[in-house]
């Protein structure tokens, strides 16, 4: 029977994996170590300066001792100043490559993840990912590394001084140790489960925060300030509730275990004192071996920490491998299509984004033929944008198949798939470069620019770029925010226009034009649906009446199909919506 692993366990795992990162770095690693090893070494070294200092010059007053002795002194901080470096450049150096490394494959593997990850993780838990927690572990890794060798070694070193010195006396200190390693353990458990929920508010800070900072405008316009405030102030404040709880696990912790040291240490000086008097140990080696004790309380504090720092590390780890392990989008289609003819056929399509909420698409079949244009319309709600997501496979049929020139779409390679599809959404994302760049997105990166204006051109997106200061270089700002409505839109289709592929989906496109601005680039889409396989989304009648076919769906089936004037004749359905929603802008077309 396979157990399931414990925290410790998946917590094994988890730190040989982020070691795994670090591999490759293993020479810088070596001479961080070496870095502290000799600044482990001086440590013993200052202990030891006691004795001469003592015994040298005042017991004896040997004047050689008290010449040598300044000297001695710069040396040894002298070597505790370049192996002092030493280890922290490396050490830093690692985690440092380390960190960009990690964020760089997140980076990747985000581009790769499907759309329904995004569906379940808001920006702000992702980018917190990609900022806070790389950071968090690289810190807790490079930190736990050192306290753990460094301070490892100074311990040890100290101990073989004292060992050296008076082996009775510190056979004596041996018996501290196992009590703080007790006391600790008790700590650290806590600190761990407290540590988990403070990454997790932290992460709803910054999602709450991105959210109301992306959405502004709507928090203004709606009123919606008092009930973000309100929203805020309570992550913020059980985020500060949280934190203050691992203050004084902290807190509380630190001089807990400080207290049972000075009690140890009290008994052990009350022993020797004892012990010094009997065999008359000089005050020069008697003071080399309190120091040397108190020099070990820092670095044993410290080692004791270790534990919480890497559960911090772990618990940031945990956050990034889930990403990691997030399985990419399914692309193991291995047909590469050069142009399609765009034939495009939908058979026993049915979808389902989440299997307790049931189908929002049934049994959809469905023939275009290349260059033909289908419309879709129906409520909102009855499944128009999914049936074309599945088409680029944002989603992937939970049923049915849909071929692309006769082949199963899954059969082709995501790439390939996706260089036949143009889309152009209500929702028009801009980033934030020139208006040429967005134009010339992603492929068309590089395009002619005789060939970007005659797309800009097209679009009757020319009328308003050459009248910026900039023309095409024009900074749009973030997500296009200094342009209309109207403008983002044209550049979505001219975006399209320069992709120029087989295959073209409009979803509302034209939904943010104002009728003016529509009838100029009505001409433009016209342009751009001759020919070419187009399936749009209409919310105006005029590209919904001189489709090729016209579907109406309605709770995810199609319900009806056929032209414009067959549907009305029909008295079904269409003829229904039409009445209800195109009427306004008849008239208004009319009038
Ligand atoms: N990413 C998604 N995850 C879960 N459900 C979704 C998702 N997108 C859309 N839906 C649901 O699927 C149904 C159809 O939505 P959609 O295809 O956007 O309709 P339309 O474009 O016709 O307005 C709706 O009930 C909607 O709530
Ligand atoms: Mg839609």
């Amino acid at each position: 029977m396979k157990k399931t692993p414990t925290h410790a366990q998946r917590g094994r795992v988890i730190y040989r994996r982020l070691v795994g990162y670090a591999l490759p770095y293993w020479r810088a690693f070596v001479f961080s170590i070496l870095g502290m090893i000799g600044y482990a070494a001086t440590e013993p070294a200052l202990a030891a300066f006691m004795k001469p200092l003592l015994d040298g010059s005042f017991v004896q007053r040997d004047p050689a001792v008290i010449r040598a002795l300044p000297f001695y002194m710069l040396a040894i901080f002298l070597a505790r100043g370049v192996t002092g470096f030493v280890n922290t450049y490396f050490m830093k150096w690692v985690g440092r490559k380390v960190v960009a490394d990690i964020r760089s494959k997140m980076f990747d593997h985000l581009l790769r993840l499907p759309t329904t990850y995004y569906d379940h993780h808001s920006s702000g838990i992702l980018i917190a990912k990609l900022t806070y927690n790389v950071e968090q572990v690289a810190a807790a890794a490079t930190q736990a590394i050192t306290y753990l060798v460094r301070d490892g070694l100074t311990v040890l070193f100290l101990l073989g001084y004292l060992l050296y010195l008076n082996a009775k006396l510190a056979m004596i200190l041996l018996i501290v140790g196992p009590l703080l390693a007790l006391s600790v353990r008790y700590v650290s458990k806590r600190f761990r489960r407290v540590s988990k929920r403070i990454q997790d508010a932290m992460g709803q800070i910054t999602h709450v925060a991105q959210e109301t900072i992306s959405s502004h405008r709507i928090v203004k316009a709606f009123g919606g300030i008092e009930y973000e405030q309100g929203y805020f102030a309570n992550v913020n404040e059980r985020t500060r509730l949280l934190q203050m709880k691992m203050i004084v696990t902290d807190a509380v912790s630190v001089p807990f275990i400080q207290l049972i040291s000075a009690g140890g240490i009290a008994v052990i000086i009350y022993l020797s004192t004892l012990e010094a008097l009997k065999e008359s140990i000089s005050p020069g080696s008697f003071m080399a071996f309190v120091v040397a004790m108190g020099l070990m309380l820092s670095p044993i504090k410290r080692l004791t920490s270790i534990n919480s720092y890497l559960q911090k590390g772990i618990t940031g780890a945990q956050s990034i491998f889930e990403l990691l392990d997030t399985e990419p989008e399914p692309d193991t289609g291995t047909l590469e299509l050069e142009r399609a003819q765009g034939r495009i056929e939908f058979r026993g399509v049915g979808h389902c984004y989440l299997q307790d909420k049931g189908p929002v698409l049934q049994d959809i079949n469905l023939l275009v033929e290349p260059g033909k244009t289908v419309a879709f319309v129906g409520r909102s709600g009855s499944g128009k944008t999914t049936l074309v997501n599945l088409l680029v496979r944002f989603y992937d049929a939970t049923e049915g198949e849909i071929l692309l020139d006769g082949v199963n779409i899954k059969e082709l390679r995501l790439s390939s798939l996706r260089r036949q599809v143009a889309v152009v959404n209500q929702e028009v994302t801009l980033f934030n470069d020139t208006i040429g760049n967005n134009i010339a997105y992603g492929e068309l990166r590089g395009a002619a620019p005789e060939r970007l204006q005659r797309a800009a051109e097209a679009a009757h997106a020319m009328e308003f770029i050459s009248k910026l200061p900039d023309g095409m270089d024009t900074l749009i700002g973030d997500r296009g925010v200094l342009l209309s409505g109207g403008q983002r839109q044209r550049l979505a289709i001219a975006r399209a226009m320069l992709k120029d592929a087989p295959v073209l989906v409009l979803d509302e496109a034209t939904s943010s034009l104002d009728s003016e601005s529509e009838r100029h680039i009505q001409a433009a889409l016209e342009a751009l649906i001759e020919y070419r396989t187009t399936l749009v989304i209409a919310h105006r009648l005029s590209t919904v009446e001189k489709a090729d076919q016209i579907v109406v769906m309605e709770n995810g089936r199609i319900v009806e199909r056929g032209r414009h004037a067959e549907l009305i004749a029909q008295d079904g359905r269409y003829a229904e919506l039409y009445r209800m929603q195109f009427r306004d802008e008849a008239d208004e077309a009319a009038r």
